[in-house]
């Protein structure tokens, strides 16, 4: 059967603003939220109750298409296969969301034969949605005024010099062994002056949702965004949203196995 991406489109943006009231009627704090692989890996009852709520949702209006969400995901089960799928990350930046740090968002994405179809994002407290649909360009919304075309800027300039750029990266919550190692390079390499073999770029912005970076590059608020250890979940619906605004995305790996 044919699917239709506006009317997914539809759906997952009134999710996620019913994700939204969920997030700012929570009070979160770091004293209750609970951690997952290490103590800087939180999730709180927030992140399961959005996700309980949007997996429901997709399945009373769509349920033969297959749900990928962070919360809900088993290493070795739960597999990326070409069928229609949600991906739900019911909270992205939930560091944030647990500090009150105001850059956090529910990212819902759409995947057939996996390829990113609709990007949902959306940031509560600032009251800022992204979204994208394949082959019709994405957009920004902002406290509930025009919808704008991204790129925001009217002449983007060409990525030319990477000492030109504004940069969002991210330590993660994997502090260990090899991937920390890599983490710390990048971040020396990109901010040290040329004479000391770096790329002296403006500067480093570590905004803590990767969703909401992909989002910002999209609408040309940053340059360039650099992740080590991204899940599907956390690129899904940024990925979609950044291609249709122009950007590029570039991957090592592509798996939720
Ligand atoms: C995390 C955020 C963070 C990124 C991590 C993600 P979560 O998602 O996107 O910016 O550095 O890799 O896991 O845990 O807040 O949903």
């Amino acid at each position: 059967a044919d699917i239709n991406l506006q009317e997914i489109h539809d759906l997952l943006i009134s999710i996620a603003h019913e994700a939204g009231k969920m997030m700012l009627t929570a009070t979160p704090s770091y004293l209750d939220s609970g951690t997952k692989k290490n103590s800087a890996d939180l999730v709180t009852e927030t992140d399961k109750a959005i996700e309980t709520m949007v997996s429901t949702r997709l399945q009373s209006s769509y349920p033969t298409y297959s749900f990928i969400g962070e919360e809900t995901f088993i290493s070795g089960e739960t597999v990326l296969t070409d069928a229609p799928t949600f991906i739900c990350d019911p909270v992205d930046g939930t560091t944030n969301f647990v500090h009150a740090f105001p850059a956090f968002c529910i990212s819902l994405g759409f995947t057939v034969n996996k390829i990113p179809s609709v990007g949902v994002i959306y940031n509560p407290f600032l009251d800022e949605l992204y979204t994208g649909i394949k082959g019709h360009g994405s957009f920004v919304t902002r406290h509930g005024g025009e919808k704008l075309r991204l790129p925001l800027k009217k002449e983007p300039e060409p990525l030319g010099e990477l000492s030109t750029c504004l940069v969002g990266a991210e330590w993660g919550s994997d502090r260990t062994g090899n991937n920390f190692d890599v983490r710390h390079q990048v971040f020396v390499k990109l901010c040290a002056a040329k004479e000391n073999g770096g790329a002296m770029v403006h500067s480093i912005r570590c905004v803590g949702s990767a969703a909401l970076n992909l989002a910002y590059v999209a609408a040309g608020q940053q340059d360039v965004f650099w992740e080590g250890g991204c899940w599907a979940w956390d690129v899904a619906a940024g990925w979609c949203i950044l291609v249709e605004a122009g950007g590029i995305m570039i991957i090592d790996f592509f798996s939720v196995t």
